[in-house]
């Protein structure tokens, strides 16, 4: 053991000592969209390159080989339609955290590593944890949720299952782009100890479970500077106090100056989206004149070649392979129905009976083709290439190419169809309220579908489901008193309907094989486990800012957010103000039910909490109690200290542990630049959501201290 970490820091030495020696390694450190057509296209790609996001060239010399990057939060991206070949699409981003499964979330990321490998790509785009503290931001669907320690766990979990494939992720976008809206010259206003406690913890954990080979910056500015020119975020947090040993990439045109180097940036990333290309000749002109730019210079060369061989891409390079589509398809499959959650089930309409339905009306949400996605770089099509394609059109400032809503070909429909073989199935689209009742009118139950698009590059303006939807609800629901709801939403909806309806099911975007991972829910072949990551509200009237930042801006036109909740994003926030929400975050039902009994408080330099879990319902079903904290010494706050989730029989019990990590519990103490814990006594609720804690307890802790 010993003889192998000496030999590692031997040829690591050996390496950093052969950049120092060679010529400045400039061409390694700025990179190109690889596209050869197109509106983004620079010219024809080297021999090297393949389609995709990225290409940077290699420096053989220098054990640096060439980058070939592609888009992969939700599988591997086809860059607008350029990539032919087809991905196996995972769920949202927030149907994974749903799952509140670092397992499944590392199995898809190992999922996405394996097709990205076998298609030649060597660096993944993935890993986005930006907090979600606006249910409005367009892209919550490629993140983890609005709680920092379940969306860093499930960031990790995935980034550690992509580069455990020999293969880098990202993790981005740091930080704090949290809204699209005027993405690229937005400042995000946020007190050090607020955004320590809450976004940036999100990256930090995610970054220690996962080690990503590379952070990418965001394009927003955070208090004051651009994030990819940030001394602060990238200096000071990321390479000094979380000693970070990666690189940090920017975000495609998110460069405005060749002293970002100094700042800590370490590579510029689709360099045809910026003004110039920074990090080429204005690069190398200030590094002849200045040795400190020279010395980073190398040392960006040096984070790029140390990682590609900490994670295995110099060794053992990716080569074409053949992909196992129907196995990658299951587990998007799993990770879709762990995160589908059960919303509401009045008198047990679900799950559904095959026998005892005869007439079923499916209504609207194109679920007679297959489920939405989101749009933007993300976008994955399937391997069966047969997408139902809608343009947007429209001026939205967002780019032309990423509006478009594309439906992944697996019908609801036919699933429901096979799942239901004695039953007439009949699809009616939800163009008219009247023309969807009739539909429902006489059905044994009436299922409709309900769609929310969202894609990069812009945000909703409401929390409403567009084009009349909650109209065609609600007429349904008047002509069919057994109404099941199915939302495929890339955000929370508002639902003035919900009284009406007896079933909602959220499936999010639910990626290749959504259709039946939907149909496994509602006939119960699987139980719902899923549980919300973001806090659905009642009104707009109760978010932080009930008037979308920006909003009616012209496109380009700078503008502060000050996100003055600090760190109570989400659910943190409706306890603060005492707010009800329409669903709170954790919350989810399933077709049992479970007793959460004998909590206790185990003695430790931080809490760990036992309680047992019962199965008091007829069927085996997957709980998830949720350990908050409530109040500190100093100060009443909520914060989910951790979860458990166990799989239980009808009547089984099981004692399960939920440990805690000490910096859920402290405060950031700017002026000691470090974590505290305030010595005194400690609240927690045990249950089973933010807002349905029915089990406390309390333990005294000494004070202590740890460093960033
Ligand atoms: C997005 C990134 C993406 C990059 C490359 C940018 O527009 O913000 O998430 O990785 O494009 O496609």
């Amino acid at each position: 053991m010993a003889d192998t970490r000496l030999n590692k820091k031997t040829s690591f030495c050996f390496f950093f000592f052969l950049i120092a020696a060679a010529p400045l390694p400039i061409p390694a450190l700025h990179g190109r969209m690889a596209v050869d057509t197109g509106p983004y296209s620079s010219g024809p790609l080297p021999p090297d390159a393949i389609i995709g996001a990225g290409y940077v060239p290699g420096l053989p010399a220098l054990g640096i080989p060439a980058l070939r990057e592609t888009d992969a939060s939700l599988g591997v991206a086809f860059i607008m339609g350029l990539r032919h070949d087809g991905a196996t699409a995972l769920p949202s981003g927030l149907a994974e955290a749903a799952s509140f499964s670092p397992e499944l979330a590392y199995r898809a990321g190992a999922m996405i590593g394996r097709q990205a490998r076998a298609k030649g790509f060597n660096v993944l785009l993935a890993g986005g944890v930006d907090l979600a503290r606006d249910p409005r931001n367009g892209r919550n669907f490629e993140y983890a949720g609005e709680d920092p320690w379940l969306a860093g766990r499930i960031a990790g979990a995935s980034i550690k299952g992509i580069q455990d494939q020999h293969i880098v992720s990202t993790i981005k976008h740091f930080a704090l782009n949290d809204l699209e809206t005027g993405r690229s010259v937005h400042n995000a206003v946020i007190g050090e100890a607020a955004a320590r406690e809450s976004d940036l913890l999100a990256f930090e954990i995610a970054i220690e479970q996962g080690r990503p080979g590379s952070v990418m910056c965001a394009y927003n500015r955070v208090n004051g500077p651009y994030a990819c020119e940030n001394p602060w975020l990238l200096n000071d947090v990321l390479k000094h106090d979380w000693h970070y040993p990666g690189w940090v990439m920017s975000d495609w045109g998110a460069v405005h100056a060749a002293s970002a180097i100094m700042a800590g940036l370490d590579q510029e990333s689709g360099q045809q989206f910026d003004s110039q290309i920074w990090f080429g000749a204005p690069l190398a002109a200030s590094a002849a004149s200045d040795p400190a730019v020279a010395a980073r210079v190398r040392d960006a060369a040096a984070r790029i070649a140390g990682t590609l061989r900490r994670i295995g891409v110099t060794n053992d390079p990716p080569h074409p392979t053949p992909i196992d589509v129907a196995a990658d398809a299951a587990v998007s499959q799993a990770s879709a129905e762990a995160g589908i959650v059960l919303l509401r089930n009045v008198g047990n309409l679900l799950p559904l009976s095959p026998r005892a339905v005869r007439r079923i009306a499916v209504i609207g949400g194109h679920a007679d083709f297959g489920v939405l996605s989101g749009g933007g770089s993300s976008q994955v099509v399937g391997p069966e290439g047969a997408e139902l394609i809608e343009k947007l059109g429209g001026n939205a400032p967002s780019d032309a190419a990423f509006r478009v809503k594309i439906f992944n070909g697996s019908a609801p429909l036919a699933a429901i169809r096979a799942m239901a073989p004695q039953a007439q199935v009949v699809f009616t689209d939800a163009r008219y309220p009247a023309a969807a009742a009739h539909a429902a009118r006489g059905a044994d139950v009436a299922i409709v579908f309900a769609t929310q698009w969202n894609g990069e590059g812009e945000d909703l303006p409401d929390l409403s489901l567009p084009d009349g939807q909650d109209a065609v609800i609600a007429a349904v629901a008047r002509a069919n008193p057994r109404t099941v709801v199915v939302l495929e939403t890339g955000n929370p909806v508002l639902m003035p309907w919900q009284s009406a309806v007896p079933a909602i099911l959220e499936a999010w975007y639910s990626g290749t094989r959504g259709g039946q991972a939907i149909a496994n829910i509602l006939f119960g072949v699987t139980s719902p486990s899923g549980r919300l990551p973001i806090t659905f509200p009642a009104a707009l009237a109760q978010l932080p800012r009930p008037v979308l930042p920006g909003e009616g801006q012209a496109p380009g036109t700078a503008f502060t957010v000050t996100y003055t909740e600090g760190s109570d994003v989400g659910y943190r926030w409706y306890a603060a103000r005492h707010q009800a929400p329409l669903y709170p975050f954790g919350y989810g039902l399933t077709y049992t039910s479970f007793r959460l009994s004998s909590p206790r408080v185990l003695p430790g330099p931080t809490p760990r909490v036992t309680l047992a879990v019962t199965n008091t319902g007829p069927r085996a079903g997957t709980d998830t109690p949720q350990l908050y904290l409530t109040a500190a010494p100093h100060r009443t706050q909520q914060r989910l200290l951790g979860w458990a989730r166990v799989t239980l029989a009808p009547g089984q019990t099981r004692t399960v542990t939920i440990d805690t990590d000490p910096r859920l519990l402290a405060d950031w103490d700017q002026p000691g630049h470090r974590w505290s814990i305030a010595g005194g006594l400690y609240h927690f609720a045990l249950g089973e959501s933010a807002t349905n804690l029915s089990l406390t307890a309390a333990a005294t802790l000494p004070p202590s201290a740890l460093p960033p």
